[in-house]
């Protein structure tokens, strides 16, 4: 099966989302666990951002033992000997420089012609590959960018001795069917392609940063990168986890395998909503509070008849204890008196009814219902038997 590479940006590109700021013990920390998650490579930082985040790249590369650990550079000198400053210490420095090629980014930002930007990226490749045995170069707003200019960069890129070419949704503006395309034309038309590993990177602006991944993998891609939890600039880039078990789940098909060890998953997505103080939505993929959680009856009575009726990923797959049943106004009496006997509570069959009906009076009245609350139930029936 073709492997894909697992490329996690949550240093970096998910320290970009507002609100959020690790120092080095945090980002060391988070580290530590993606590499035990098992990411064949990690952007710890931007080192010419500031001393503090070169500092934490070179701490982070020294620490790492398995994943190739890398930094962000624009195509400036500067930036490269910055992220050269922080990571020659890593057994095998990885680079990941980048420039715009979309005519908005030239025109507006970059302020220069296309002919002028080709320039700047095989300079800056060239000089990097100096120090570094492997430079990964990005067409910044990809997407976005005329094809046939894309397709002429990347192949410069490639003689000018990148060995990884990333081709990111920058704005998160694609369709799957649209960014799939995308891999399929370099793939049909740059030459040499086959000697370089292509990557995707896509942001969630229209909430299909996992499914445009998905697309690109389907399409070529080789290396997929995104972050924990779905962390990032503005709504965010592709959410690794969810990546990771779409692959293993629909593996009949997209027929690849990842290096990921699947069971790490809750805990990591713990860490970094911890310490990066961005909280998870309850019905988020995979690490949702409410992932695992079945309130209906007609759920909760398939569910404990056979999981598979509702559950296409076991909880034990991500390291998630169990599934929940979770007791509301839609439940019914089978998850009622699986509770009730997993509380230790052994009524008959009328006062397990009486109790029931009591249940379903407060579910009415009330949102949630407490373990407090159905001791309260239980026990004063048990004390009228
Ligand atoms: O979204 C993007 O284009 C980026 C690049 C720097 C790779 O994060
Ligand atoms: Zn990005």
């Amino acid at each position: 099966m073709r492997k894909i590479d697992i490329f996690d940006t949550t240093l970096r590109d998910g320290e970009q989302s507002a609100g959020v700021n690790l120092n080095t013990a945090e980002k060391l920390e988070i580290a530590k666990q993606l590499d035990r998650f098992g990411v064949d490579i990690m952007e710890a930082g931007f080192p010419a951002a500031s001393p503090g985040d070169l500092d934490a790249v070179r701490q982070i590369a020294s620490t790492i033992q398995n994943a190739s650990v890398t930094g962000l550079a624009r195509s400036v000198k500067s930036d490269i000997d910055a992220a050269w400053e922080a990571l020659k210490i890593a057994e095998c420095p990885r680079l990941h420089v980048f420039i715009a090629t979309s005519p908005v980014h030239m025109t507006y930002k970059l302020k220069q012609t296309p002919d002028q930007v080709v320039q700047t990226a095989v300079e800056s490749i060239k000089y990097a590959k100096q120090f570094f045995p492997i430079v990964q170069f990005s067409a910044e707003d990809a997407f976005r960018s005329d094809r046939e200019f894309l397709a002429h960069i990347v192949e410069e890129a490639i003689k000018a001795g990148a060995s990884v070419i990333n081709l990111p949704d920058t704005v998160g503006y694609a369709t799957p069917k649209e960014y799939g395309a995308m891999f399929k034309y370099m793939k049909d038309n740059v030459p040499n392609i086959d000697r370089v590993k292509l990557s995707c990177h896509c942001h969630n602006d229209l909430g299909m940063a996992v499914a445009n991944s998905l697309a690109a993998i389907e399409n070529g891609a080789d290396q997929v990168e995104g972050t924990i939890n779905g962390l990032g600039e503005r709504a965010g880039n592709a959410a690794l986890e969810e990546v990771g078990v779409a692959l293993h789940i629909r593996k009949d098909a997209y027929h690849v395998e990842t290096n990921l060890t699947l069971n790490e998953i809750k805990r990591t997505s713990q860490l970094v909503s911890q310490l990066s103080g961005m909280m998870i939505q309850a019905n988020k993929a995979v690490v949702g509070k409410n992932a695992f959680a079945h309130e209906s009856g007609i759920h909760q009575d398939g569910v404990l008849k056979e999981p598979t009726t509702y559950e296409i990923i076991t909880p034990e797959l991500i390291g998630e204890e169990s599934n929940q049943l979770v007791l509301g106004k839609h439940s019914g009496r089978h998850a009622f008196s699986d509770r009730a006997k997993s509380m230790g509570f052994d009524l008959d069959k009328e006062s397990l009814n009486q109790a029931f009906k009591e249940f379903k009076q407060l579910a009415d009245r009330k949102k949630e219902i407490t373990a407090e609350d159905l001791w309260t139930i239980l026990t004063q029936q048990q004390l009228k038997d």
